[in-house]
């Protein structure tokens, strides 16, 4: 079934771009974001005071950038928590809280347990999935079913632009309920996330054979840093995630503003680090921030592989290596940015000549707490 790829995970990363356009179908009617699954709920929403969103691994970073959008355009409190904390610190929820799990198969039995002990304490339940019929959806009071297809190798990509972009939709369609966003701004919602699946393409076709040579070529690495601020941050986490779980590599990632508070010390010269970088038209504060983080760790002499928008000229000089993604809205860069550093993982454990969709020691889903 790998078609013509040489391992799922090459397959599943060149579906992202459907990943996302199948997850928007048919949830958007006259020019705003309506979850056809979430139809009865809008007492609810309208209620709710607070919201938790529990998962594991790529599911957790997924919820860390959904968090973001959440809270931007519902303008309610949003807290991300592993699901396997929560579960076990007597937290505090109760019927004012929505408590929504993310879990590509649906099967993960830490985020499980941790819906159970919502239920237990009287919050309303809501799954975001990727696998239709799976326990997690069947043991929650709602579901949103992603459509991002099956997902066979171990490490998740697809799934992950696929629950940010689910999470997106579920913040616009409360936003709705609750009037606390333009018709302007949601249609500008609609029209970034409708956009995505092109801007993905882009990447796939311009820089794609370019990450994997530099992945080539950085086959002997042994330890990776990866910065990002705002929900750049997550993406950071995730790219961390994705290179030590199928290549084996020591890899960390930083809230950009922390270096100094810590991690700089680990910067020497030669070591890899990625950097995430914001819009300069979009986020300009944040991007002279990052690019200042940049100018601190190069002096250090670490190599700077950034992320940044193809016209971003103010981070080539500070860079080594630019890997260059579509101009998008602040909240949308997070999905395009996050398909170099995937596709940059799969490079280096194909360089190392490993089982890109078989990593040692993990399996697919974790029915285990
Ligand atoms: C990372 C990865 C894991 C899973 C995590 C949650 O590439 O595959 O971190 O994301 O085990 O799995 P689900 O989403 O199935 O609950």
């Amino acid at each position: 079934e790998k078609g013509g790829w040489s391992s799922f995970m090459a397959k599943e990363i060149s579906e992202e771009p459907e990943a996302v356009a199948n997850t928007i179908l048919g949830r958007v009617h006259d020019g705003q974001v309506v979850i056809p699954e979430l139809d009865g709920l809008d007492e609810l929403f309208a209620g709710i005071s607070r919201i938790v969103i529990v998962g594991a691994g790529t599911a957790a970073y997924s919820a860390f950038v959904g968090k973001y959008a959440i809270e931007q355009w519902a303008r309610i409190p949003v807290e991300v928590e592993l699901a396997h904390e929560f579960r076990y610190r007597d937290p505090l929820v109760g019927p004012d809280v929505l408590v929504i799990s993310i879990s590509q198969s649906g099967e993960t039995m830490d985020t499980l347990m941790a819906v159970k002990e919502a239920t237990r304490l009287g919050a309303k339940t809501l799954s975001i999935c990727n696998t239709q019929g799976a326990t997690i959806p069947r043991e929650s009071d709602a579901v949103v079913y992603l459509h991002a297809g099956p997902e066979v190798a171990v490490a998740s990509t697809k799934a992950f632009v696929a629950q940010i972009t689910g999470l997106y939709l579920f913040a616009l369609h409360v936003a709705r309920i609750r009037g606390t966003v333009t018709p302007e701004l949601q249609a500008d919602a609609i029209q970034e996330l409708a956009d995505l699946p092109d801007k993905i393409r882009w990447i796939l076709e311009n820089e794609q054979e370019r990450i994997e040579q530099l992945a080539h070529w950085m086959a002997d690495t042994r330890s990776v840093l990866f910065l990002g601020r705002h929900v750049g941050y997550p993406i950071a986490l995730e790219g961390a995630l994705k290179l030590k779980e199928i290549s084996y590599i020591h890899a960390e990632g930083f809230a950009a503003g922390e270096l100094k508070h810590g991690p700089i010390a680990l910067v020497e010269p030669g070591l890899p680090v990625f950097v995430v970088v914001p819009s300069p038209s979009g986020a300009p504060v944040l991007h002279a921030k990052v690019v200042s983080n940049i100018q601190e760790i190069r002096a250090r002499g670490a190599r700077v592989i950034a992320i940044a928008e193809a016209g971003d000229a103010a981070v080539l000089p500070h860079a080594d290596e630019v890997l260059r993604i579509p101009l998008a809205g602040p909240l949308f860069e997070p999905i395009l940015a996050v398909v170099p550093l995937h596709i940059f993982a799969m490079g280096l454990a194909n360089a190392k000549g490993l089982d890109v969709d078989q990593p040692r020691n993990l399996a697919k889903s974790v029915t285990v707490e």
